[in-house]
């Protein structure tokens, strides 16, 4: 293809060279050669296996964390290490400031880097009938509920679910907080 593509564009520079008229799309012709096809196309990330529901209660304290919020747009961690040798992980997500839900509510979603910004997205879009999360996106590997003040939640997934090969981040999606509230999940030995 590639040797095609040169010949073509010798046997075009070879006419323009007779014709200036003919300069022009022999330029371009050179350019769009040079870009691969298909680049345009979307290659966010392979489909998720379909998450196995873990009872967050059923995992061990030393395959837990606890991330705390409060009033701010943050978390107290930018990053969540996973152990390799825990079977499932818990995240517990502790809102400990006096803001309620509908103002400065905080959920803590776990997906794949490239996945994140969407998810977020789609949370707004959900509106606060619908948490602020589209639940139901294939994408999440696992999420808690959204908390306000005093409240918590606490999400659990089997460690097999991440791909090691993958960027994971966690995340809220309350509307605006997706920049602020993120961090890195990574499996760790
Ligand atoms: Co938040």
């Amino acid at each position: 293809m590639k040797t095609y593509l040169a010949l073509l564009s010798a046997t075009i520079l070879a006419l323009s060279a007779c014709s200036q008229e003919a300069a022009q799309p022999a330029a371009s012709n050179d350019a769009a050669a040079s870009v691969p096809a298909q680049e345009g196309a979307s290659a966010a990330s392979s489909p998720a296996p379909v998450a196995e529901k873990v009872d967050p209660a059923s995992v061990s304290a030393d395959c837990s964390v606890v991330v705390e919020t409060g009033d701010q747009m943050k978390f107290n961690m930018n990053e969540i290490k996973v152990k390799k040798s825990c079977e499932a992980f818990k995240v517990t997500l502790k809102h400990t400031g006096s803001m309620p839900a509908t103002s400065m509510g905080h959920n803590l979603v776990i997906a794949k880097a490239d996945d994140a910004s969407a998810i977020a997205s789609e949370g707004t879009g959900a509106g606060p009938d619908g948490g602020y999360l589209n639940a139901d996106n294939p994408a999440i590997v696992a999420h808690t509920d959204l908390v306000g003040g005093g409240q918590e939640s606490s999400l659990a997934f089997k460690t097999s679910q991440l791909d090691p090969n993958a960027s994971y981040k966690f995340f809220c999606t309350f509307p605006a907080h997706f920049a602020s509230m993120q961090g890195d999940v990574k499996l760790v030995d």
